[in-house]
């Protein structure tokens, strides 16, 4: 529709497509479709982390006061055998973990259910466990691959001899724990049975890979299989893949002959969701007299669980971030009798950055020179490990610009000199790059006679602002005002599309939006509007894409306050400034980078999942103990970022930033302390304990 000259949407702060019913409560979540007749059903989690179920007192939860069935191993039905285990669920006697679902239980009230899971008594035969990571474990293997689908090794060059060589030499190890996503709405799901069509309202990143799960696990064709995710309170990467909720409910009603509602509790979320792996991270990096990385060496030390290999991409950063010609990179596994860990906010290049850009600030030290001037002498054109072009990289513009508003230039580099009061005050930075890519997607766009349009997508609007985005996206495709487009999300029916992850959305969901649009634009062009709708899919698109390196980058500064009376840390400032690409929307992006970067300082301060040995299962699982940033613990967040015009990254030139954010925070924020300071701490959370024994270490040397 080429006769109008709107101002375009793409880059303007159109408000949230979905703002106003959030706040007035219509928009509705998984566990609120409330289906005549509906049941509840409430997850009986193992008591041991490994062993045999030898027995479970069905018949008498049977007759506790509304209940409708209980689902052991033992009566609940068989699921076809699937890749991912850890889906595969209620359907023999082994437990793998703690917490592991060993029973459902169905009751007409979800008070019903909790009451009556309640007398569920299994009994045991207890093996012993082993749930610590380490890294003389003798189970440690080389992976073939790690997420997603990066080589788990690398080495370019000759690492030990330029290492044995270097004039300025770091050789640590940085930890950073456990962490689970937590997203502030619970996994959940409500099914039911329609003529053998199973539906599934879900609480996911991507109701097409839900679906499929589903369909493998049921032997159902797909398209006997539809997930809805209209509305999501959060993911952060856990609702990525399928999660109990959605087998046990649509497991119940197949059983109970009616709709089920599966909610996880928060404590629960610590057991059957997942979570992201502790890391014990060996970097050594050696650089010549004027500082130019002469190697690079990273190893990456995770675990998986029993039941699924999971391999966090901790060591790839180094693959891309600086120039260097001898570069070596590597993970291992170990098999716990743990939770599956998996996706979780920036997977890998989060822990990773911590242990990389930390190592990158010892140099700093160690060689004398500013820890942006070391970033700036090592950028480079093209990925150390394989040499592929960036597309784009502006790195050093991120670096310059976010120093600049720092005020980084007037910093003195010396450690533990400033006060206020019993405040030691320390600046530090980090950098953040994180992978951009789009995978194939379809959109139906549709021209209605009174001259409004309706997109349909399967995006996972997870509260990033896709449907917003997608809106401007489609409106100027059509060359009309954002108010006349329709999106829908969440519908497995409206054909393949990614989830929300990998921060690929907007570049997945908005090519195969813009794609239909234009179509759909090109076929209305001069005609009077009738009902048209043209599907549009970017998969043969996305068979030609290159092996360009395609990257996000940005660099993050910080000021904090450590008292080393106390051993608390607070963050006095922060700035981000970013290189991702076309910027779409430039409301939901700083909301997006500031969220990323409110992650980090939880990852840096205060979140951590305590394994206990003994018990074999996270001590800490709730919102009470496991801290996550509340607003007393956030400063206000300076985002800034540099606009790229990169046509080759896609047709829309955005590159993602929902998880760019998170990378690069907590390293800036350890690098702050050991400013202020003096101490340099290389495990990860900074909590009081941690930091006072630091200081009495320091104490002890003096
Ligand atoms: Mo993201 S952790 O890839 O959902």
């Amino acid at each position: 529709m080429s006769t109008t000259t709107l101002p375009t949407s793409v880059g303007s702060a159109s408000p949230r497509a979905d703002g106003i019913a959030k706040v007035t409560g219509q928009a509705r979540y998984a566990a609120e479709f409330k289906i005549a007749g509906r049941a509840y059903g409430c997850i009986a989690q193992s008591a041991i982390a490994r062993g045999r179920i030898v027995s479970i007192n069905t018949d008498e939860v049977r007759s506790c006061p509304g209940v409708i069935d209980v689902l052991t191993h033992a009566s609940a039905p068989r699921l076809h055998p699937v890749q991912d285990t850890e889906a595969w669920l209620l359907q023999n006697d082994r437990v793998h973990y703690h917490g592991q679902v060993v029973a459902l239980v169905i009751a007409e009230t979800l008070e019903q259910a909790q009451a009556a899971a309640e007398q569920l008594h299994v009994e045991y035969d207890i093996e012993p466990h082993d749930v610590v990571l380490r890294p003389d474990h003798p189970g440690c293997y080389a992976p073939d691959h790690v997420n997603p689908d990066f080589p788990s090794e690398t080495h370019a060059g000759d690492v030990d001899a330029a290492f044995g060589q270097a004039a300025f030499a770091v050789d640590q190890w940085y930890a950073t724990p456990a962490e689970h996503n937590n997203p502030m709405e619970p996994h959940a799901a409500t099914a039911y049975w329609d003529d053998g069509r199973l539906i599934v309202h879900d609480s996911n990143q991507g109701s097409v890979r839900i679906q499929s799960a589903l369909a493998a696990l049921f032997g159902l064709d797909a398209a006997d299989v539809q997930v809805v995710a209209e509305y999501v309170g959060g993911g952060f990467g856990s609702k990525a893949s399928i999660r109990p909720p959605a087998v046990l409910a649509a497991i119940a009603s197949k059983v109970a002959g009616r709709a089920v509602t599966v909610v996880v509790t928060r404590q629960e979320m610590f057991s059957v969701i997942g979570g992201r792996t502790p890391t014990l991270q060996h970097i050594r990096l050696g650089a010549d007299e004027s500082g130019h990385l002469s190697s690079v060496d990273h190893l990456s030390y995770e675990q998986t669980s029993q039941i699924f290999e999971f391999a966090e991409e901790t060591a790839v950063l180094p693959r891309i971030m600086y120039a260097t010609a001898n570069v070596r990179t590597g993970h291992r596994l170990i098999r716990l009798d743990v939770p599956t860990t998996g996706w979780m906010r920036a997977p890998g290049f989060a822990p990773g950055s911590f242990g990389l850009e930390s190592a990158m600030d010892e140099l700093a030290q160690v060689s004398g020179i500013d820890p942006v001037e070391l970033r700036i002498r090592n950028d480079t054109d093209h990925a150390a490990e394989g040499g592929a072009p960036f597309t784009s990289r502006s790195y050093i513009e991120c670096l310059r610009e976010g120093s600049q508003r720092f005020g980084w230039s007037s910093r003195d580099p010396r450690p533990g000199l400033r006060r206020d009061g019993s405040w030691l005050i320390g600046s530090g930075m980090a950098s953040s790059a994180y992978p951009a890519g789009s995978a194939p997607s379809t959109a139906t766009a549709f021209a209605r006679p009174d001259g409004t349009f309706i997109v349909e997508i399967a995006a996972s609007d997870i509260g990033t602002g896709a449907r917003t985005v997608l809106t401007q996206i489609a409106a100027d495709a059509l060359g009309v005002t954002p108010a006349r487009v329709q999106l829908r999300v969440g519908d497995s029916g409206y054909g393949n599309a990614f989830s929300a992850a990998l921060s690929r959305g907007t570049a997945s969901w908005g090519w195969a939006a813009l794609k239909a649009c234009r179509q759909l634009a090109a076929k209305l062009d001069g005609t009077p509007v009738t009902e048209v709708a043209v599907r549009a899919d970017t998969s043969e698109d996305l068979k030609a894409q290159d092996k360009l390196a395609r990257y996000s980058f940005g660099a993050q500064f910080v000021q904090v306050r450590a008292d080393p009376g106390t051993g608390e840390v607070r963050v006095d400032r922060m700035v981000g400034v970013f290189a991702a690409g076309r910027i779409v929307n430039p409301t939901m992006a700083r909301s997006q980078f500031i969220g990323g970067m409110t992650m980090g300082l939880g990852m840096a301060l205060h979140e951590a999942s305590i394994m206990d040995p003994q018990f074999g299962d996270y001590a800490n699982n709730d919102l009470a103990q496991y801290h996550l940033p509340a607003h007393a613990d956030v400063p206000a967040i300076e985002i800034g970022w540099i606009d790229e015009h990169d046509t080759q990254v896609n047709p829309l030139g955005v590159k993602g930033i929902g998880e760019l954010g998170v990378v690069g925070t907590a390293a800036a924020i350890a690098n702050a302390v050991w400013h202020a300071t003096g101490i340099r701490y290389r495990t990860l959370p900074l909590t009081p304990n941690r930091v006072l024994q630091g200081t009495a270490r320091q104490s002890q040397e003096r």
